[in-house]
């Protein structure tokens, strides 16, 4: 199996509405990954707001990206853990309690109130993309991040769960497998959490913060209070919106459109955390550049007034010491931090950038429309190292299960040093 070599290779297909990304990386510590393989193909008609609706388009589109990826990587490509956005996604909070009668909490007494909240949900297993812990009580004492240790009668455990639409994940499961890749159970992750997972750091998710994806089918949301997910949300507009606007006012094919608005806004490039990216080239007629400005600006006002709506109505408003940040390929665009900010305001905006947490040749990879499939590798990383302790418990000894081992020790995820504790 490719990743049990000494140097694991991990990889991951982002399926966005205007693109498939592959990108391959070797972690060189918990925050920093090398970037080896990135290849980026056109879904053209594959998906409709992150949802796939035409399965042989789609999967030639994830042959080429993937391809492009592993010549670059120079080792094919097989496991891959995949980041969509599509179909309804429902997050609830739900609250799991386990007796524990004075004994001490094991991560087994973990893994089984995890496994109690899934059940809860009455929905079949399929539909259920991630089980988040948020926080634990020991009877009378709230707010635990780790309960692990600790005794007590009760252990309560606030879960968010988020499922999403049976039969998008059915197709999405059947196309990955068409592309000739293996997907494993829990590979399938929404693509805000992981954006969210190379963008943010723990200090930010203490503090509140909102991560605001805008692609072209899609904005994502996903924020995060006292260190633990509070909400995700999709919302089925983006980029292509604009494309499409601008198509009915010049009067052109939306091929045409979308050419028109990317000479005038700039490719987006390189931001350096917090900067807004300018644009590259001079692009069209400034009569023409300042049409493509207001149609843009005119969608772009509703999708963030969309995403402010939300938050208040989550109440969540409030708590967002860190304020916003944006990302996606549409932050490309001149001028978004400061029109941004106005619409958002009083939340303070940034532009995330991947450049602290990825290194390697390929600086294409930098760029905001590739910050989910960077945080894929991460998630990848949090979630195989489990996936490979399991496989490797059936056979102890030898010495992929020694540097399984050694790996346990190095940590990445909170949630999984749980478990390793006990292996
Ligand atoms: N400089 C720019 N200014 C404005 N929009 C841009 C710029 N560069 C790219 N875009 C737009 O960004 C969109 C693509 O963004 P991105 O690559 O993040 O989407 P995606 O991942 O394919 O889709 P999604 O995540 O919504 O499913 C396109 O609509 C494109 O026109
Ligand atoms: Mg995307």
């Amino acid at each position: 199996m490719g990743q049990v070599s000494s140097n694991p290779l991990y990889a991951a297909v982002d399926l966005g509405s205007t693109k498939v990304v592959a990108v391959a990386g070797h972690s060189v510590d918990d925050n920093m990954f090398e970037i080896v393989g990135l290849g980026v193909s056109p879904t053209g008609t594959a998906l409709r707001n992150g949802t796939i609706i035409g399965v042989p388009q789609a999967v030639a589109a994830i042959n080429r990206a993937v391809d492009q990826a592993q010549r670059m990587a120079g080792r094919p490509l097989r496991n891959v853990i995949v980041g969509f956005a599509g179909g309804e996604v429902v997050g609830m909070d739900q609250r799991v309690t386990i007796a524990l009668r004075d004994r001490e909490v094991q991560p087994s007494d973990i893994e089984k109130v995890l496994q109690e909240a899934r059940s809860m949900v009455n929905r079949p297993a399929s539909e259920i993309l991630h089980v988040i812990p948020k926080s634990y009580t020991i009877d009378d004492l709230a707010n635990i991040p780790n309960p692990v240790g600790m005794v007590g009668a009760r252990l309560e455990a606030h879960v968010h769960v988020i499922r999403g639409s049976d039969m998008v994940i059915a197709n999405l499961k059947r196309t990955i497998e068409r592309s000739g890749l293996v997907l494993r159970e829990g590979d399938l992750v929404l693509q805000p959490l992981a954006a969210a997972r190379v963008l943010l750091t723990e200090d930010d998710k203490e503090l509140g913060v909102a991560v605001v994806d805008i692609g072209g089918g899609t904005t994502n949301l996903a924020v995060f209070v006292n260190g633990a997910l509070a909400a995700i949300r999709i919302f089925p507009y983006g980029g292509i919106n604009m494309t499409k606007d601008l198509a009915i006012v010049l009067q052109v094919s939306q091929d045409e459109a979308e050419r028109i608005k990317i000479e005038a806004l700039g490719r987006s490039v390189l931001p350096d955390a917090g900067e807004t990216p300018e644009t590259l080239s001079p692009g069209p007629s400034p009569e023409q550049s300042a049409q493509v400005m207001d149609v843009v600006e005119a969608r772009l006002a509703e999708i963030l007034g969309i995403v402010a709506r939300e938050l208040r109505e989550m109440r969540l408003e409030n708590r967002l010491q860190r304020g916003v940040v944006l990302t996606g390929g549409v932050v490309g665009m001149p001028k978004m931090i400061p029109f941004a900010q106005k619409i958002l305001s009083p939340l303070h905006v940034t532009v995330g950038s991947v450049r602290p947490r990825i290194q390697g040749l390929v600086e294409r990879a930098l760029q905001p429309e590739f910050s989910s499939a960077i945080g894929l590798l991460y998630y990848a990383r949090d979630h195989w190292d489990l996936i490979i302790e399991e496989e490797s418990e059936g056979s102890p000894s030898g010495k992929g299960a020694e540097r399984q081992k050694e790996k346990k020790m190095s940590g990445s995820s909170r949630l999984l040093n749980w478990f390793r504790e006990i292996i």
